[in-house]
């Protein structure tokens, strides 16, 4: 029955940089089990950069991606054989590292002569926590990365209605920002997570775009733009300054990504008048923020919700989630020819347009 076949699957994720490959196993209950799960991030290649460098990144991939998936497949204790179908990110993501992926997924399934399937990067991040926590659809979902920041209620497999983005930058791309107008190294999430440890959340007033108005969208230019001018109002910054600033930063992003969340849910619960207590799930690489998780904890519980968090290491992008896609849509038949070509821009709700599932 469709839905219902075990898949043991091979992952791989090269849309940005990092360079994972991952084995993860479908049960026929549904449930999933990462059986290796590798990740190479080439973050010292471009941290001299302050940012992701595509050329740099591609050539990265070429280097490293062969010996991730043997390294990965040697882990899992498989042989290509034993592979019910190889998956690979298609888009969204920097094109030269989408074509490293992609083509080297169809060569090596190919090679064993096993179906291949196409990974909608998005939707790795979307059904990560069926992996992690065999969450049930319907969810709403919060993906905040480097270049997505997005609700998303997940009705089901290839049904995706997005309900509210970004009209500007990305959360994460605001934290990178952050980071690079203070100083802090790349990737700037963490070290302005880490900087803001010891600062006053209330000592700089920055502005919170959009939280007041009756939208799902979310506006962080300006945002950037008041850390900017604030930073240069103080500067020279000490480290007790940039910490400051860092706090401040951050408690303002939690302020708007809770007051949406509680917006978001109501839209979603009123889809589902008669559904259970409806659960939030935070994915993509700012969901390893302490302090935006505890904000979204919050907000979910007030607004009658639970929060179901992937651990960090699924939050931020690997191979397991892709691999974990790919056996979801395996085991509906959805399996894709060698002729898919990579895509920069792919949108998630346009995956269920075609209604296969
Ligand atoms: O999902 P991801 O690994 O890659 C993309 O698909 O974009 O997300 C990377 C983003 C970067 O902008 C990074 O600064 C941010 O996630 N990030 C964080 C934290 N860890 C990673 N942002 C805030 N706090 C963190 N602890
Ligand atoms: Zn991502």
């Amino acid at each position: 029955m469709a839905g219902q076949a075990t898949a043991l699957v091979l992952g791989i994720e090269t849309s940005c940089d990092e360079t994972a490959a991952a084995v993860v196993e479908r049960g026929a209950d549904g449930r999933g089990r990462i059986r290796a799960d590798i990740v190479l991030s080439q973050i010292d290649d471009h941290a001299a950069f302050g940012g992701v460098v595509p050329e740099i990144a591609a050539r990265a991939h070429v280097e490293v991606l062969d010996r991730v998936i043997a390294e990965a497949m040697a882990e899992a204790g498989f042989g290509y054989g034993d592979l019910d179908a190889v998956a690979a990110t298609a888009g969204p993501g920097l094109i030269g590292g989408l074509i490293v992926g992609l083509t080297t997924g169809k060569a090596v399934a190919l090679g064993a002569g096993k179906p291949f399937v196409a990974v909608n990067h998005l939707e790795g991040h979307a059904l990560s926590a069926r992996l992690s926590d065999g969450l049930d659809f319907p969810y709403l979902l919060l993906l905040v990365s480097g270049g997505h920041t997005q609700f998303v209620a997940v009705d089901g497999l290839c049904r995706y209605r997005r309900l509210g983005t970004t009209i500007d930058d990305a959360l994460g791309e605001a934290f990178d920002k952050t980071a690079k107008m203070l100083g802090l190294p790349y990737p700037g999430g963490p070290a302005v997570e880490a900087a803001a440890e010891s600062g006053d959340p209330g000592r700089v007033d920055l502005p919170r775009p959009l939280i007041d108005r009756d939208t799902l969208d979310f506006s962080f230019s300006g945002l950037k733009t008041a850390v900017r001018l604030k930073a240069e109002e103080i500067a020279p910054l000490s480290d007790g300054d940039i910490a400051d600033v860092c706090a401040s930063f951050q408690a303002a992003v939690a302020d708007i990504v809770a007051a949406k969340t509680a917006r978001a849910i109501t839209a979603f619960r009123a889809d589902y008048p008669a559904g259970d207590r409806p659960k939030l799930v935070v994915a993509g690489g700012v969901a390893a923020n302490a302090v935006l998780r505890a904000a979204l904890d919050r907000a979910a519980a007030n607004a009658g919700a639970d929060l179901v968090a992937p651990p960090a290491r699924l939050c931020t992008d690997n191979g397991a989630m892709i691999a974990w896609a790919g056996a979801e849509r395996y085991a509906y038949g959805l399996v894709d020819g060698l002729d898919f070509a990579p895509k920069a821009r792919w949108p998630l709700d346009e995956l269920g347009r075609n209604g296969t599932v």
